[in-house]
């Protein structure tokens, strides 16, 4: 659907000078990742080795995604770039904001009533800047990006983090905050510590009831939640090739589940028929010309221990498969021990619904493996005792299976099924209407990849168990957790005991793939005509306006909006939930700011002093009283200020709001970009004790901010309330560049002056 063949051609050409050139210059075989990481270096043929885990390196990502929720904040950004169009072939989708409740056609009528000025305004961007668009109901980002655009040796970057799904084609794909998004599409580099790497080498064959899904549940046992981060994860050996593309896919998804910056694949004979399975011949012909450029050496997969920094074994002939859970992806119970370990933790072991599909589980393989077992159903006189629903990945799979019959085999089992959307996966389920915070403990399982708490349906009481479709489907037609397909019998409606069949499928369907409407809306040749949509009193969205220039003189006189103790997410500067309905409206979603940092001087979140009145008040509230002044402010906090997500939100909102500078012991390294990238101060106490010396009632003055230049400390005049004076030196980390973007306003301001001149 519109990719670019052209494109990936150049990626090709490239690719043999330049991985040929990082083999010479680190001297030895290369891993897959490195063979992508090396060909897309933003400055083209590698001159140096980078180190693993240590260097930053700029990149040049082929591709960009984006999903409907953090789009919105991306293109309002991006629209400020001053370009005509996307420097890079860019795609939006729209699955975030439908919710699941009756059934597709209903659910997707009422998504597009109450977000439709969201998906007109994505829409419209879309069409002026050369983005090409996926309507609501065309499917979920990661599908549609396998199906349509993920290329092997390909690299991309996604404003969702399961954007590592693309890596079952062979791509390195990685989620990424809006911010970085705007960078690509704006035609800059993309920075990336080099990662680590870890190999995992599958031996033996999947068989019977285990599924690539029980590969990943077991990585995520291995490593556990945070065992992957920093690192690219690549699969390799007999396993692996002998796997399909999209159960790649479902294996490379979950990475995100052990904190993976992505997963990859070498390139297969899996991967050429997926590809001309969904209409890319093209793509698979050009692939096969440099087939040896994506996938390691042979040397690599021969010594994996010499070249990775961390190798796993798995033999898939003996592995079982499991179910992982409750809220939490890592915690895995072979399906065998089920039984055991719910009398132990007392879970409940009636399962109330079992739900399949979503991005990282619904290829034609899974839903056919899937309606193998729900046909059981009626030849064996069994009654499926869960609920039951299937939220299909896209449009063309849905279309697909429909015509292939498996969407009437799961009606027959009383089956619901979604639209072609997250729907349950990101809490977008209608479960309980408004009494989910109160919900009844209970059991569901599904093939998602996320089961915190309260992630599927908002009820914190709800235990989710992750497992294979076809797991799902099998324990739902049981409707008990501990049943294990491969030993256990059920008992049909005439009192007969009967086992279910090992499930079976087909890799890809043995018609092709179709379908009417994909879903897909291409951007005009020539958008410069095209008006983008927002109403201006709209509620959800605001066109943004440029940020002035944070003055010198501004930066004297500052007040002290909060000190924060102790952890400072972007969470807590920047809350979720139900806030998530304004991310595309500055100034609404700005009533959220900070409101969960803990005020240093009372402990209290959201209770903070204004120094004009005296009083105390909430944080936005307080902030708002010193703007309305023309009285700029500082944020002092703790370590690791800003950990957690890369939402550009935390740093936008406090300069909406008027804040100039924030100063603590340490930043997250991604949040002290973006607050650069926002024109702000991120500045880091050069003795960390001096954060004792913030008082509540200080005022601060930037003695030598004309000065502000690379390497150089800056110097704060903090002034208590009782007229004594402290003189703090401040770090920073502004190269010339960044600088620029200050003086500026951002980096956007910078990008618009250089486009005009
Ligand atoms: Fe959507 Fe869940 Fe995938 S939220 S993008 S289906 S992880």
């Amino acid at each position: 659907m519109a990719f670019d063949i052209d494109m990936i051609k150049s990626v090709y050409a490239r690719m043999a000078e330049r991985v040929d050139k990082a083999r010479e210059l680190t001297g030895k075989p290369l891993t897959l990742s490195e063979k992508i990481l090396y060909s897309h270096l933003w400055d083209g043929i590698p001159t140096k080795e980078f180190k693993r885990g240590k260097d930053y390196v700029d990149f040049a990502p082929d591709r960009v995604a984006c999903q409907d929720a953090t789009a919105q904040m991306a293109l309002l950004q991006f629209m400020h770039a001053g370009k005509p169009k996307v420097a890079v072939p860019t795609t939006v989708h729209c699955d975030h904001l439908i919710q699941a409740k009756v059934g597709a056609e209903a659910d997707l009528k009422r998504a597009n009533q109450t977000s439709n000025e969201v998906f007109d305004f994505l829409e419209s961007v879309s069409n002026k800047y050369g983005i090409g668009f996926w309507k609501p109901g065309a499917g979920i980002i990661h599908q549609v990006v396998l199906e349509n655009y993920a290329f092997p040796g390909g690299m991309m970057i996604g404003t969702d983090s399961h954007t590592v799904n693309a890596g079952g084609l062979g791509m390195v794909a990685i989620g990424v905050g809006g911010a970085d998004a705007v960078d690509v599409m704006a035609g800059m580099a993309w920075e990336l510590k080099f990662p680590k790497l870890i190999g995992v080498k599958l031996t033996g064959k999947l068989s019977g009831w285990t599924a690539p899904k029980d590969v990943i549940l077991k990585v995520a046992d291995i490593l556990t939640v945070k065992g992957g981060t920093g690192a690219i994860i690549e699969y390799f050996g007999e396993g692996a090739t002998s796997m399909s593309c999209t159960g790649k896919g479902t294996i490379c998804n979950m990475g995100a589940e052990v904190g993976a910056t992505t997963s990859t694949f070498g390139y297969d004979e899996s991967m050429d028929r997926y590809l001309r399975g969904t209409d890319r011949a093209d793509v698979a012909d050009e692939a096969k010309k440099v087939a040896a450029y994506l996938t390691a050496d042979p040397e690599v997969y021969r010594e994996p221990e010499k070249y990775f920094d961390q190798v796993i074994e798995i033999d898939l002939s003996t592995l079982e498969p499991h179910l992982n859970g409750p809220f939490t992806p890592d915690l895995a119970t072979p399906i065998s021990k089920m039984g055991e370990a719910a009398k132990k933790n007392d879970w409940p072991l009636n399962v109330e619904v079992g739900l399949i599909g979503s991005c990282t589980n619904s290829s034609y393989e899974d839903i056919s493996r899937a309606a193998s077992l729900a046909k059981q159903v009626s030849d064996k006189k069994l009654k499926t005792k869960s609920k039951f629903t299937i939220t299909p990945g896209s449009e063309m799979v849905r279309y697909t299976i429909e015509r292939d019959g498996f969407i009437k085999t799961f009606n027959d089992i009383g089956a619901t099924v979604f639209a072609n959307a997250c729907g349950p996966c990101i809490g977008m389920w209608d479960r309980y209407g408004d009494k989910a915070a109160n919900g009844p403990r209970n059991t569901i399982v599904h093939s998602f990849n996320r089961n915190f708490a309260k992630r599927a349906d908002g009820n914190p009481n709800t235990l989710a168990f992750v497992g294979s479709p076809e797991l799902v489907t099998a324990i739902a037609i049981s409707g008990r957790l501990d049943f294990n397909p491969i030993t256990d019998t059920l008992i049909n409606e005439e009192g007969q005991e009967v086992k279910l069949d090992e499930p079976r499928g087909y890799e890809l369907p043995p018609e092709g793939f179709a379908v009417e409407d994909a879903g897909y809306i291409a951007p005009k040749e020539d958008g410069s005509s095209v008006e983008v949509k927002v109403a201006s009193d709209s509620e959800r969205l605001q066109l943004l306006a440029p940020f002035t220039p944070i003055t010198n003189e501004s930066l004297k006189g500052m007040k002290l909006l909060i000190k924060a103790f102790g952890k400072c997410t972007t969470d807590h500067i920047s809350m979720a939930g139900p806030w998530l309905r304004y991310r595309g409206h500055l100034d609404n979603i700005s009533n959220n700011t900070l409101i969960g940092a803990v005020n240093a001087f009372n402990k209290k979140t959201n209770f903070v002093k204004n120094q004009l009145t005296g009083e105390y008040g909430g944080v936005p509230d307080t902030q708002r009283a010193y703007k309305a002044k023309g009285i700029k402010t500082i944020v002092v906090g703790d370590h690791n200020y800003g950990e957690g997500s890369s939402r550009e939100h935390a740093a936008m909102q406090p300069r909406h709001l008027g804040v100039a500078a924030v100063l603590v012991k340490s930043f997250a390294r991604i949040h002290e970009t973006n607050l650069k990238k926002q024109g702000m101060l991120a500045l880091t106490f050069a003795n960390e004790n001096d954060y004792d010396k913030i008082q509540e009632d200080d005022t601060f003055n930037f003695v030598d901010i004309d000065k502000f230049a690379p390497d150089v400390p800056l110097t704060i005049e903090v002034v208590h309330a009782d007229g004594s004076k402290d003189l703090i030196k401040v770090n920073h980390s502004y190269n010339a560049q960044q600088i620029a973007w200050f003086r500026e306003g951002s980096a956007l301001n910078m990008i618009k002056k250089e486009n005009a001149a």
